[in-house]
């Protein structure tokens, strides 16, 4: 009964860095579904399909709690899956609620009316499905009032972090920060609202400049996950940490290594 962490491909491994610090006794089984990369470019029918299969496949590799460490499938996917496919005594959760509880200074849980927070213009960089699904939007209006959101699509961005080409995905990100910045010229916050995202987030930062707060997903879903399992201990269970894939494993582990920079072996899910 290890944790379930999913992803289309190697941008969760982000989340599952931060939840391993956080939690070291914890077995965590990561799947990436890397046949099927990007989600971002597809519909919001297939990205539902794509990820109930993939719950699944950590459902039956003996997870009870699977994190959706993917921005895409939990804008496009999770409210539909909760509302009718989760089995009772299984849970799935998604990364956007703890990253829109950081930017409104919410504690778990706390459902008390929308109200002013510090942070007026925010600046979301995603995919363009999770960009149109607006998921990020209708969280937010749920806790806050008076928000100016303007979003993003990054077209390209993950598919040249999937194939190891930073030197593109650099030029898309100045790209993209530069059509940003044509829409809102001075956001106060910047969202990286895809798993992806943190591997640039220095040049996020540098493209946005010092007075933009970068707020990026890892360690704020790490936490929140640290408070569900102390609330949930029936959740954890033992069983050991590993890492399944759809692709072909000897590729996908060795982007894993330039991508996170340590020995991360994938096997066949
Ligand atoms: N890393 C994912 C996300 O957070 C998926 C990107 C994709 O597959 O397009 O959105």
């Amino acid at each position: 009964m290890a944790v379930g962490i999913f992803d289309s491909g190697l941008g969760g491994l982000t989340v599952l860095d931060a939840a391993q610090k956080r939690l070291p006794d914890v077995p965590f089984v990561y799947y990436a579904d890397s046949a099927h990369a990007p989600y971002g470019v597809r519909t919001a029918d297939d990205i539902y399909e794509l990820t109930v299969k993939a719950t699944q496949t950590l459902f039956d590799a003996g997870c009870d709690l699977v994190i959706l460490a993917c921005n895409t499938a939990s804008a496009a996917a999770l409210r539909r899956m909760q509302e009718s496919w989760v089995p009772a005594d299984k849970r799935v959760l998604g990364v956007f609620v703890p990253l829109i509880e950081a930017l409104t200074e919410r504690s778990w849980g706390d459902n008390s009316p929308p109200r002013e927070v510090d942070v007026k213009h925010v600046a979301l960089f995603a995919t363009p499905a999770t960009v149109s699904s607006r998921a990020f939007q209708r969280e937010l209006a749920f806790r806050a009032v008076g928000v100016d959101v303007e979003a993003q699509a990054c077209g390209g961005v993950v598919d040249a972090i999937e194939d190891g080409d930073m030197i593109l995905a650099e030029a898309l990100v100045n790209s993209h920060v530069d059509a940003l910045k044509r829409k809102m010229p001075q956001p106060d916050a910047a969202i990286l609202g895809c798993t992806h995202y943190p591997l640039m987030q220095s040049q996020f930062q540098a493209a946005l400049g010092d007075n933009v707060k970068v707020y990026s997903q890892a360690n704020l879903v790490a936490e929140s996950l640290a408070d569900y399992l102390d609330r949930r201990p029936e959740m954890l269970g033992g069983g050991e940490t590993k890492y399944l894939t759809s692709g072909d494993p000897k590729q996908v582990s060795q982007r894993a290594v330039q991508f996170m920079r340590r020995q991360i072996t994938f096997e066949s899910a």
